[in-house]
């Protein structure tokens, strides 16, 4: 069997024993768009298993979004990764392919490589040295399964007849199944677009609004006005959207506020709807500040709330919810109504800082036209869709890594 190459440019190399060429037109069994992670993962296993694959991206190199993730580290997976920490109009749709691949699995293959990784906090595994080493391991897969890796190519149209058809601004190949896997709207600058979408609709196949997920929120008007002062402020909150609660860091921003706690609450976040923080989690802020009234009256309530809280926030929150008094002067009236500030503060966001920050696309190519076994589209044969393109959608930390390798290696299975 010969070895796939991997070019740096548009030119190409065979893999199992070659594409067949008819008329110009270059035969697969299996076509991937798109080499980030749920891409090289499925044309890996589809390699594998004898499959003559091409692997297509628009992009000059694979897996940008590998590269840049976890601060270059890349959060690979998270060792408590259950169903449940997944988004999706269908919430058991993720079940079946996380389970025939599991984090414990791509753990594995990480070890297999000799790549030295280290549990950050909450099960979230990064690299030591760094997310190349991911790509690198991926590549070196693809690789040794002869996936035929082509980057800088423009795909210009899908059809199919009998077989997928499939255009580039450097020729045109035909394969019996079509795996697409070019992510979704997050981050433009890097390449990301509505492409997986547009050929789904094309195909029929249903959409689930798309939407910015793991995003900054925006605030205006007076909360905006207490906020911005803050910027770079940071404390451990409880963020709740919806029935989500998030015990982890919030950041204060110029436009709002961010921060894991923030961003795993905004995908929870319903547009026009409230959000509440607990800004002391684990205590009882009413407690606490009728205590401290009794203990000591004449400090004043920034010096009693910067016990609790960063110097710049307790100032704030006393500025803007205290009439200017020492504690003893103070009603057990007011210290209550900012005690329940504290603990449920009740905030209505503007909105998101959109695309151009979001880690994530929430919505997608709805999960019902799809196989939760092998991501097969139902009606229509031979095509199938993975990764961040489907409606599912993990929290922070390894869980969309954790999807894109599932739902690859489920299609690489089938395709
Ligand atoms: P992905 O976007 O990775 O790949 C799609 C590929 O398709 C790209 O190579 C692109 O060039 C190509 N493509 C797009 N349109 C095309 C077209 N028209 N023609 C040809 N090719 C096309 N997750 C996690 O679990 N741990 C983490 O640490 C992080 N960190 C992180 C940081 C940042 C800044 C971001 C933006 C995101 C993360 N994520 C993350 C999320 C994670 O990166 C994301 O869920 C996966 O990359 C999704 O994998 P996919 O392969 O589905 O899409």
């Amino acid at each position: 069997r010969r070895r796939g190459r991997h070019p740096r440019g548009g030119g190409g190399w065979p893999g199992h024993g070659g594409p067949e060429r008819s008329r110009g037109v270059s035969d697969f069994d299996v076509v991937v768009l798109g080499a980030g992670a749920a891409g090289l993962f499925a044309a890996m296993r589809a390699g594998q298993r004898g499959r003559r694959v091409l692997l297509l991206d628009h992009a000059e190199e694979p897996g940008k979004k590998i590269l840049i993730s976890g601060g270059g580290r890349c959060n690979f997976t998270n060792t408590g990764c259950v169903p449940d920490r997944f988004i999706s109009a269908n919430r058991h749709f993720a079940r079946s392919a996380l389970a025939r691949f599991t984090q414990h699995d791509f753990i594995a293959l990480v070890r297999k490589h000799g790549i030295a990784f280290h549990e950050k906090t909450l099960g979230q595994l990064f690299c030591d040295g760094s997310a190349r080493q991911i790509v690198q391991m991926l590549l070196a897969e693809c690789e040794a399964a002869g996936v035929d890796l082509r980057l800088r190519h423009r795909v210009t149209d899908v059809a199919r007849a009998d077989r997928f058809t499939i255009a580039t601004d450097h020729g045109t190949f035909r394969a019996e199944s079509l795996v697409l896997a070019t992510g979704g709207l997050s981050i433009p600058k890097m390449g990301a677009t509505g492409f997986a979408h547009d050929v789904a609709r094309r195909f029929g196949l249903p959409i689930v609004t798309p939407a910015p997920g793991l995003v900054p929120l925006t605030f205006d008007g007076s909360a905006l006005d207490l906020m911005r002062p803050l910027a770079g402020v940071a404390l451990p909150v409880v963020a709740r959207a919806g029935r989500a609660a998030f015990p982890e860091a919030m950041l204060f921003t110029h436009r709002g506020l961010s921060g894991p706690a923030i961003l795993q609450a905004s995908s929870y976040w319903q547009p026009g709807g409230p959000m509440t923080i607990d800004l002391l989690p684990g205590q009882d802020a009413t407690t606490l500040l009728l205590s401290a009234k009794r203990a000591r009256p004449k400090a004043e309530p920034r010096t009693i709330l910067a016990d609790w809280l960063p110097q710049r926030l307790a100032q704030s929150m006393a500025a803007s919810h205290l009439p200017p008094r020492i504690m003893g002067e103070l009603g057990d009236a007011a210290l209550k109504a900012l005690g329940a500030l504290l603990r449920s503060w009740r905030l209505e966001p503007a909105g998101t800082e959109g695309y151009a920050k979001a880690e994530v696309t929430l919505g997608g190519i709805d999960t019902a036209a799809l196989s939760s076994k092998t991501m097969a589209a139902t009606a229509v044969p031979g095509l199938f869709v993975i990764g961040e393109a489907v409606d599912v959608t993990g929290w922070l930390g390894g869980y969309n890594f954790q999807w894109a390798w599932s739902s690859g290696w489920a299609a690489g299975e089938a395709a």
